[in-house]
């Protein structure tokens, strides 16, 4: 986005098919519609899914023990260097937010902490324990868990079957064991079970995300890695799963959140990080963050 900013005389900004602003990169970058349509917004989650989702919490996070964390990670791809010294910290119950635009590292990094892209140089520790060298079958079965970008549901398989598949991360179970989480997983999301027998290809994309996230919380993670969940949602799909993801939080999972919806994502979370060209250049409490000017920046280019 710098790089759209700096290069352009004028920009034309469209959101959803539809023209949302026209003018020099100055003023599209203080234009309060391209912000909203950049950087997410409160105003689409709703009534009592508001209530919901905004509920401060009330450990202060210092307190809390670290469960995930990362320190001075490099990653790429072949000759391409992508994450610059990257640390962070997800503490035992926190919802945190990795925030920042299209390209700036955030799910290379997802991808390294779950095993799924080998880091160059760093440490991951998860309870204490180093997993920059384990592979991906031995992270998941420790409890980190990641829900990939686009969803990625086994689209044959019915919703019952795509569930069932999920426990598997944590080694075998009990038949009744199995039983007992699939129907938790149904009671948490309603709308997967008047649709467990049908084909998860044939879910909407809400439920297909609803679907993944069940999935991987059949095998009962510690932390849930959650890459883009809003990305192709309408509003109030998205203000549906916010609240769902809410509910984790009562779960005391901790989750890991990446999300282009900034401002939403700030408004459910504790903490957050933001990334810029593979740097992590802002941290600290959701309400302050959604409040620092690194942030716009980091989405929106200038200074
Ligand atoms: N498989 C890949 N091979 C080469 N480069 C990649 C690959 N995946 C991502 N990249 C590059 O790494 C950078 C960060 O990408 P990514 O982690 O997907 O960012 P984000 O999730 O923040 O949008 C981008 O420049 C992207 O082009
Ligand atoms: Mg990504």
């Amino acid at each position: 986005m710098s790089l759209v900013m700096n290069v352009s005389d004028g920009i034309v900004v469209i959101d959803a098919g539809q023209h949302l602003a026209a003018g020099t990169p100055a003023a599209i970058r203080s234009d309060p519609q391209v912000r909203r349509a950049y950087l997410g917004e409160a105003a689409v989650l709703s009534g009592q899914d508001a209530a919901q989702a905004m509920r401060p919490r009330k450990v202060p996070s210092d307190a809390l023990r670290e469960v995930l964390g990362v320190n001075a990670l490099n990653a790429g791809y072949g000759a391409a260097p992508v994450l610059h010294d990257v640390a962070l910290q997800v503490r035992e119950g926190e919802v945190v937010a990795l925030l920042g635009a299209n390209g700036a590292g955030k799910s290379t990094l997802m991808r390294a902490l779950s095993g799924l892209h080998r880091p160059l140089q760093g440490g991951i520790t998860f309870d204490g324990v180093d997993l920059a060298r384990l592979d991906a079958e031995r992270i998941a079965a420790m409890g980190v868990v990641l829900v990939p970008e686009g969803r990625q549901v086994f689209p044959e398989l019915s919703v019952l079957d795509n569930l069932r598949l999920g426990a598997f991360a944590s080694g075998p179970l009990s038949h009744m064991e199995m039983i007992k989480r699939v129907e938790s997983m149904l009671t948490r999301f309603p709308r997967l079970r008047e649709r467990q027998h049908q084909r998860a290809g044939l879910l909407s994309g809400g439920e297909q995300q609803m679907l993944a996230i069940g999935r991987a919380l059949m095998s009962n993670p510690r932390v849930l890695l959650l890459d883009e969940p809003s990305l192709g949602l309408a509003p109030k799909v998205i203000a549906e799963l916010f609240a769902s993801l809410e509910q984790l939080r009562e779960a005391s999972i901790s989750i890991l959140l990446v999300d282009q919806m900034a401002a939403l994502a700030l408004a459910l979370a504790d903490r957050g990080y933001v990334m810029e060209e593979g740097r992590v250049v802002a941290s600290g409490p959701a309400d302050e963050l959604a409040r620092d000017p690194a942030l716009a920046q980091a989405y929106l280019g200038g200074q």
